[in-house]
């Protein structure tokens, strides 16, 4: 059961306004949807992947069902937030981000260019969106259905 959703806005520019952090909120309405009973956090931080590290394993170890992180999935050189999961996930689980990229592909050729995956540690779930409002809606809609039953199989 998904009880406990922390969502991860990872964006310099966010970080410095939070009133332009639109993804995160958007985000936040979604997962409030599917889970109107879980406790969900929101946080906002800069591309830096240390910290964003840092913060996904205490996260996990406060035995969060579910980490959600929009932006930071581009190409540009501060762009961080697939490292910094890597770094932190057990086991990736390849076909989230495939069928993300996939149904996203159908909307925008630039869906290309989004390197955001998805994995375990321990019994944390960690899916990684792109940064922008209108991606986190259309990806959204692809991996919301499966989510729940993904995170009881690691109970
Ligand atoms: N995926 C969907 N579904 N819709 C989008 O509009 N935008 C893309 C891509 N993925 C997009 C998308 C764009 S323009 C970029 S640059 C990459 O996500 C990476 O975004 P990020 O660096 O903000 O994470």
């Amino acid at each position: 059961m998904v009880k406990a959703v922390v969502i991860i806005t990872v964006s310099d520019t966010c970080c410095k306004d939070h009133a332009k952090d639109q993804s995160g909120p958007a985000l936040f309405q979604l997962v409030k949807e599917k889970f109107p009973d879980a406790d969900i956090h929101t946080i906002i931080l800069p591309d830096e992947k240390d910290l964003i590290e840092k913060k996904l394993k205490y996260f996990c170890d406060t035995k969060i069902d579910l980490i959600l992180t929009t932006g930071g999935t581009g190409l540009s050189s501060r762009d961080v937030t697939p490292e910094a999961t890597k770094a932190v996930i057990q086991r990736e689980i390849p076909a989230i981000s495939t069928a993300m990229t996939i149904e996203s592909l159908k909307k925008t050729p630039m869906a290309m260019l989004s390197r955001a995956i998805a994995g375990i540690r321990d019994s944390t779930l960690i899916v990684n969106f792109p940064g922008s409002k209108k991606a986190v809606i259309e990806c959204a809609e692809v991996v919301m259905p499966v989510l729940s039953h993904a995170q009881s199989l690691l109970a």
